[in-house]
């Protein structure tokens, strides 16, 4: 493989409520982020994953996944954005490809992780999966007054794994300011171009207790 791919999986989880942070919380038994490094590492593209865990957690997260898949394990940050960084700083000499995936998106397909890869190994600097927005989407003021009807075809819902030419990571991680919650968005404000591939429903994100729900379906259905 010529792929790495960075894990935040440092956040507390507070939108899906009390309980232990995020990424340990349990999906059908096993915690979220053994969900997601499975199928992570279930790719054939994989060389190492690295993931960023709550600094309180790391040793015992180190021992959850040591039957799961190789993986070095670094503490995380406060934001979403210094977890990133704290994992691209593990990453070996080698893997020239960097694939950024949200623990949160536990039941993320293998084939998902193979598609982003493929799209920068043939050439792309920064790749997003996405799919199309569902809903109508209004702009709305202080408040909440309508101020008008966004033309939804031309917005994109954005998932993870994103992938990056490793340098095009490295150096939008080292020129940023305030924090993002997409690394896309970073190297967006560098003037480098990013381009979509089709994303897919099981990369939801695990944020609110429905989706929680959902994900314990979606697992009865083979995901
Ligand atoms: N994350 C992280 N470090 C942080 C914050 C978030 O590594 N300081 C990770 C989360 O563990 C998650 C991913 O980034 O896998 C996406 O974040 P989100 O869904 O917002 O998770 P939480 O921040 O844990 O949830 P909440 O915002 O509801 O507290
Ligand atoms: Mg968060």
């Amino acid at each position: 493989g010529d792929v790495a791919v960075l894990v935040p999986a440092a956040g507390a989880g507070v939108r899906l409520g009390p309980g232990a942070p995020k990424a340990l919380r349990l999906l059908g038994g096993e915690p979220l982020l053994v969900h997601a490094v499975r199928r992570i590492a279930a790719a054939p593209s994989v060389h190492t994953v690295v993931v960023a865990a709550p600094a309180a957690d790391v040793d015992a997260v180190r021992a959850l996944l040591a039957p799961v898949a190789p993986v070095t394990v670094v503490p995380g940050g406060a934001e979403r954005q210094a977890s990133v960084a704290a994992a691209l700083a593990a990453v070996p000499a080698g893997p020239e490809i960097v694939l950024v995936h949200d623990a949160a998106r536990a039941l993320t397909p293998p084939g998902l992780v193979e598609s982003v890869a493929a799209a920068v190994r043939s050439g792309h600097d920064a790749v997003i999966p996405v799919l199309p927005v569902v809903d109508t989407i209004k702009e709305v003021d202080a408040g909440e007054r309508v101020l008008g009807t966004v033309d939804r075809s031309a917005l994109r819902a954005v998932q993870t794994p994103q992938g990056f030419r490793r340098a095009v990571l490295a150096a939008a991680h080292a020129a940023a300011g305030d924090p993002l919650t997409d690394d896309a968005g970073l190297v967006e404000k560098q003037g480098v171009p990013v381009v979509c591939v089709p994303g897919s429903e099981h990369a939801l994100k695990i944020t609110r207790p429905f989706d929680l729900a959902l994900a314990e379906y979606l697992l009865t259905t083979g995901a």
